[in-house]
């Protein structure tokens, strides 16, 4: 059933029963709507924590998360039917692929999963013709960092905050 909207393209060799399906519609999620809404909920509190001395807590929602979801496109790794990864892509600055709310589930880790997603973020964004890829990254993470890094991410400014 997946197939009729998966993308894959062959390039990208996945283990058996692991894919990576590209979301347009919020009716997409459907068959694994929950685990796709816990994900969004860790990718959130991840971050939440993470920006917590500088920015105000971003509301974790259901309208929040479908309006995550309508306004990219969103590539959700799934294995055996049940998503452990996901990434959003947007329209950046200056032409960029602007990608966010990057996560997968801790269980998960540190099998190239964050890898293959990005793989296939570089692949799906060249195909939607932009030429380069952009995204923001909380100070202090230095996991994620070493990942973009070694995909060839640069640090092109840095944002300071000083409270008042
Ligand atoms: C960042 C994140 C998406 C990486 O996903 P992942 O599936 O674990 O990534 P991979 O297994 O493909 O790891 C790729 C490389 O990243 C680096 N890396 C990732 N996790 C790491 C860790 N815990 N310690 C050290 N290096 C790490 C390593 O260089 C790793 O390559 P290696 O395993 O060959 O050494 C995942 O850790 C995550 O969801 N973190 C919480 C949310 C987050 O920080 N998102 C990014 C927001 S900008």
């Amino acid at each position: 059933m997946l197939s009729i909207y998966s993308i894959m393209e062959a390039a990208l060799r996945l283990p058996k029963g692991d894919e990576i399906v590209s979301i347009k519609r919020f009716d997409q999620i459907n068959p694994f709507k929950s685990e796709l809404y816990k994900l969004y909920k860790l990718s959130t509190m991840e971050s939440n924590k993470a920006s917590k001395d500088y920015y105000s807590p971003v509301t974790i929602s259901p309208a929040n998360f479908k309006k995550e979801i309508t306004s990219s496109t969103t590539l959700v790794y799934l294995r055996n039917g049940t998503p452990i990864g996901m990434v959003h892509i947007l329209d950046g600055y200056d032409g960029a692929a602007f990608l966010r709310g990057f996560i997968v589930n801790p269980k998960n880790r540190r099998e190239g999963i964050g890898t293959a997603l990005l793989e296939k973020c570089f692949e799906v964004a060249r195909k939607y013709g932009h030429k380069k890829a952009e995204l923001m990254i909380w100070a202090n993470n230095p996991n994620a960092e070493r990942l973009y890094s070694k995909h060839g991410f640069k640090v092109a400014e840095k944002t300071m905050v000083k409270h008042l």
